[in-house]
């Protein structure tokens, strides 16, 4: 099947314009002064950063997949089997030169508006940020009651509670790979965990304003973060990551869970996704584009890593080192370091001038943030195909 994940905007401006009109019916996050300088929704324009972007046609090619996709969702029972020959097909019927502003819009109009209002979520009642695209039958609720542990979705409390007698489950499926007192995460194979994994998808669809994939669920891990207690494994959020990427891409979607946000736990995810990388061997980077939240963490934890590393280290060091330290790609480094002046360019290349003082006041502006990721408590090898 095929990805439909949208590619980043190729000079910024198309993108963000998309998802900030986009934005303007429904409520979002709010970013407090000090944070993004964007108004909210709109996706961050990262272009100093981008991983090798698409070329515009196959930019094309993948909205118009989305858009299919979604023309399927509402039609209900997808035949998983057929939708990478039916997507060739129509997007055959239709000519490239089809793949048109208009049909574009009008996904856009039919996605703006936000569906579903709450969720029901273990103890938590949660206002949604935005559009997601469940399937018709849920087209009439404002509310819907997700099970925490299967996160299968209905639309009234008490088939929830005739659900969670029945319900065996107690923490996410799949393995947990690491656990650091009442903090686990759980790797959630999509292959064979599809419904959890694609109930996984809607669920975040509520939070993440960009395109995101719900069906082809096959193709993804989901790194699913809990915190334990007698009850079972509450989620407080979760990042995919492709088993394959071309891109390098080390993770595809994250969120908090809007009651669990700025506790540390954003930071902490994107840690454990480095790590990951750490174990093999390759620099990551997320899919672009991100979000404004999804940017200040990532600058955020970008920041305070290489700063500490910079604060260190005696001598002189590449942004090939500090890559091969910490698994951030290139590019990603030398964006941060940018943007903490911290980088001159003499003689055709990129020096890293790292005052003793300048690190010291960026540091300080840093501050701490919460979770560390203890790479002891991870037991985790890398994803092979079973054969
Ligand atoms: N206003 C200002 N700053 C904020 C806010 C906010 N509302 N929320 C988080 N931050 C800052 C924090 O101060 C912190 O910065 P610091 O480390 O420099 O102090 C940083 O963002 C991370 O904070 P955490 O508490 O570790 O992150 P959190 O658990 O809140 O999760 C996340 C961050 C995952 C981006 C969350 O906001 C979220 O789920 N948002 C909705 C979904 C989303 O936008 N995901 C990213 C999309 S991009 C992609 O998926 C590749
Ligand atoms: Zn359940």
């Amino acid at each position: 099947m095929v990805s439909v994940t949208l590619n980043a905007p190729i000079s910024g401006g198309a993108s963000a314009s998309r998802n900030g009109s986009a934005a303007s019916s429904e409520k979002g996050p709010d970013i407090e002064e000090g944070g993004a300088v964007r108004p909210p929704h709109a996706t961050a324009d990262y272009s100093a950063a981008q991983p090798g972007i698409d070329s515009y046609r196959k930019r094309k090619m993948t909205m118009v997949l989305h858009r299919i996709l979604d023309e399927w969702v509402t039609r209900e029972h997808l035949d998983l089997d057929s939708v990478e020959t039916d997507v060739d097909e129509k997007v055959e019927d239709k000519g490239h030169e089809e793949l048109d502003a208009a049909s574009l819009r009008e996904h856009e109009e039919f996605t703006k508006v936000k569906n579903i209002a709450t969720i029901e979520l273990g103890r938590y009642e949660i206002e949604t940020w935005y559009f997601s695209p469940f399937p018709p039958e849920y087209n009439d609720c404002n509310k819907l009651y997700f099970c925490e542990f299967c996160l299968n979705f209905m639309k009234r409390k008490e088939q929830l509670q005739r659900h969670m007698r029945k319900c065996d489950l107690k923490h996410p499926p799949g393995d947990e790979i690491y656990r650091d007192t009442t903090l686990s995460m759980f790797e959630v194979d999509g292959k064979k965990n599809r419904v959890y994994g694609q109930n996984l998808c809607y669920l975040a669809k509520l939070f993440l304003d960009h395109k995101t994939l719900y069906y082809d669920v096959d193709l993804f891990l989901f790194y699913v973060l809990c915190e334990c207690d007698d009850r079972g494994c509450h989620m407080v959020g979760y990042f995919s990551k492709e088993k394959h990427s071309e891109e390098s891409y080390n993770l595809a979607c994250i969120l908090t869970l809007p009651p669990y946000q700025r506790k540390g736990y954003g930071k902490f995810l994107i840690a454990f996704s480095y790590e990951l990388s750490k174990k093999e061997n390759k620099v990551g980077t997320p899919e672009r584009p991100l979000s404004d939240l999804g940017l200040l963490s990532y600058r955020g934890y970008w920041t305070r890593v290489l700063l500490d590393i910079l604060k260190k280290h005696k001598g002189n060091i590449s942004i090939k080192e500090l890559s091969d330290m910490t698994a951030i790609k290139a590019e990603d480094i030398l964006s941060t370091l940018q943007t903490l002046e911290l980088i001159q360019y003499r003689k055709g290349q990129h020096v890293i001038c790292a005052d003793p003082k300048v690190l010291d006041r960026h540091l300080k502006a840093a501050g701490r943030g919460g979770l560390d990721v203890d790479v002891c408590k991870l037991i985790w090898t890398p994803y092979k195909e079973q054969t």
